[in-house]
């Protein structure tokens, strides 16, 4: 390189008019205008405009004429301004331009197998094989810095609390956080394996086991599970860790830290203390424990009244010990009985409905009445007693689950979003920070005929509940709490059990036998015997926050390098097919039915 480089692509302004610049940087566009040639030279920074003037310049000018799009070359010239007309208000420097002198072109580049310009029509496939090309655009640069900026704020907040930063391995023994693990083969302790962490739950509990009192790190988790939209099998948490603390320590420290990021990063101020709502709340009036508080339209139970009604389809489900609940659309009357009964029916039974009931709310007479064709089940009471538990109004549309009351949730939940979406009843650019409380410690396992927790196996009950365990152990509280942002759940933790003699009571209800949680975590229950100290955390998701300061609901936009839904890289093409060698190195064979069946797929 001959040029070093004095500017970056976005920094010259009109005080700089008459200076001289250095530039690096990619041919953004270039305009051929048969005199004078523009080419827009693009860094992580900005663009700058490079004009070539073949009177004053006419080698520089027919070097120029010769570079295509993202080709790399360095510019020397002069600012100036813009003519008269010609700025661009948009860019920042959209004032000036810089009659170039010199031209030194870095190297040249193939035709982009998808144009920038266009990039968000590209098939995501074709922009992630190419995503050195993909990343390159403005739009990603820029979450790859809120990334890089969120993760410095972190690292600085946590620093200045007090918070040591410490890494915990990749190569570990498996931990129950429920998903499937990536399992690596160990050569040298043969046809044994370790696992890639799911988090580093309990090397974190060790940490304060170990007297490190405040850890965070910000780290990578694996889970085999399949990718969604806001989940990848390779993710980043921070994960955090403190001893000597309770519930609203944790929450107060991370709500402080949010607030700092959304402050630094989107200059929006989050209130703390943030809300709360009690799990049982939020699965009663939202369905969900995450629910999107950006709007109201709670769902409501109407079970008492539909007991009575005429209705097979409500009373059924009731006598089943099930439940009816419904929603009200505000001025849902643009509903069309075939939206209804073909859109918003194929959608809730995606989520397992077997139907969905409405009415409409219409004033009839001066009278406010529900039609339907199922209006004629319900009296006249009914119809008023429905009408007032939902408050309906003229032109409001009303619309019915009966089912168990976690299958009504199921799909209404979705529902209340996708319905609150379409009516555009929130700001999209608003935020609503809410953290979901008093979790039970347990669900009930139908299937397995055994309790599952519903965070993970070290969640602390809240300690009036302990003798609970032993007598209702459907009913005890849990001391964990989750922190959810318009219906997206960033984070999650507890206050551990540092009692053994608790940890052991909850694996016997979990049916963890005393020989499993011994080869499983006698590493660990043994560390509990030594001085656990009172412990909790949490761990944020950053790819979650990240897509939400950056306004995407992929996270594979916020990932430099994401797999797809298949969970494949489709930069380096992993996962792939290795050497025989390395199998037998490893003391693995694959079995010859899959061989065959591959062979046929080649
Ligand atoms: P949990 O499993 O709830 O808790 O994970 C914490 C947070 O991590 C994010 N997250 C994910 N993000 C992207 N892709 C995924 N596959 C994915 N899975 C989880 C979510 C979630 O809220 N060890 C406990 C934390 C603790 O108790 O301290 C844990 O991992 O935002
Ligand atoms: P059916 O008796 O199945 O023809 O259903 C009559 C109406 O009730 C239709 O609009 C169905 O969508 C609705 N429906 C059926 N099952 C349910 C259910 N479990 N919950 C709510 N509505 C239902």
């Amino acid at each position: 390189m001959k040029l070093k480089r004095t500017h970056t692509c976005g920094q010259l302004r009109i005080d700089d008019v008459g200076k001289k610049a250095i530039m690096a940087g990619w041919v953004h566009s270039y305009r051929d205008h048969g005199n004078l040639v523009f080419i827009d030279l693009r860094d992580r920074e900005g663009l700058t405009q490079l004009v070539f003037d073949p009177e004053t310049q006419p080698e520089v000018h027919k070097s120029a004429r010769t570079v295509r799009c993202e080709w790399v070359v360095a510019a020397k010239g002069v600012v100036q301004p813009r003519t008269e007309g010609m700025a661009n208000p948009k860019l920042p420097t959209g004032e000036i331009e810089v009659a170039v002198e010199e031209l030194e072109i870095l190297n040249v580049a193939m035709t982009p197998p998808f144009e920038m310009a266009s990039a968000e029509k590209t098939s995501e496939e074709i922009r992630l094989a190419s995503r050195y090309i993909d990343l390159r655009r403005p739009k990603m640069q820029q979450k790859l810095h809120v990334r890089h900026r969120a993760a410095k704020i972190t690292r600085d907040y946590f620093d200045k609390l007090g918070f040591w930063e410490i890494e915990t391995p990749m190569l570990a023994k498996s931990t129950p956080e429920g998903a499937r693990d990536f399992l690596v083969p160990s050569r040298l302790q043969r046809n044994t394996f370790y696992a890639l962490p799911q988090s580093p739950q309990l090397f974190k509990q060790i940490l304060m086991v170990s007297g490190v009192d405040k850890y965070f790190q910000i780290v990578r988790c694996f889970r085999d599970e399949d990718p969604r939209a806001d989940r990848q099998a390779e993710f980043t948490q921070i994960d955090v860790e403190m001893s000597f603390v309770d519930s609203n320590d944790v929450i107060g420290v991370h709500e402080n830290l949010i607030a700092k990021i959304w402050k630094e990063i989107l200059g929006v101020d989050v209130t703390a203390p943030m809300r709360r709502i009690t799990y049982a709340d939020a699965m009663a009036n939202y369905g969900t424990d995450r629910p999107d508080l950006r709007f109201d339209m709670k769902l409501i139970d109407i079970s008492d009244i539909a007991k009575d009604c005429n209705f097979k389809v409500f009373t059924s489900s009731i006598e089943k010990d099930g439940v009816v609940k419904g929603i009200c659309v505000p001025n849902g009357d643009r509903y069309s009985r075939s939206d209804i009964e073909k859109t918003l029916t194929e959608f809730v039974g995606d989520y397992g409905a077997k139907g969905l009931a409405w009415f409409k709310a219409k004033k009839e007479t001066g009278r406010l009445t529900l039609a339907s064709s199922i209006a004629k089940f319900f009296s006249p009471q009914q119809h008023q007693q429905i009408i007032e538990r939902f408050n309906a109004r003229d032109g409001d549309l009303l619309l019915f689950i009966a089912d168990s009351q976690a299958n009504a949730n199921k799909a209404l939940a979705p529902l209340r979003c996708r319905l609150a979406k379409e009516a555009k009843r929130y700001d999209t650019k608003g935020f609503e920070f809410v953290w979901v409380v008093d979790f039970p410690l347990f669900e009930w396992n139908e299937a397995e005929g055994r309790f599952d927790s519903l965070h993970h196996p070290f969640t602390a009950p809240v300690e009036q509940d302990i003798e609970k365990l032993d007598t209702h152990p459907a009913n005890v509280c849990s001391q964990a709490y989750d922190i959810v942002v318009n219906g997206s759940e960033i984070g999650g933790g507890s206050i551990r059990i540092h009692n053994p003699k608790v940890q052991h009571k909850v694996f016997e209800l979990l049916k963890i036998s005393k020989s499993q949680a011994q080869k499983q975590f006698g590493f660990f229950l043994k560390a509990l015997e030594y001085g656990a100290p009172p412990h909790g955390g949490i761990a944020l998701g950053l790819d979650r926050i990240i897509m939400l300061l950056t306004g995407t609901d992929n996270i594979r936009d916020v990932i430099a390098f994401p797999k797809t839904q298949r969970g494949q890289c489709l930069l380096t093409d992993a996962p792939s097919k290795v050497d025989p060698k390395q199998l037998e190195e490893l003391n693995l064979r694959l079995q010859r039915h899959l061989h065959a069946i591959e062979q046929k797929d080649e």
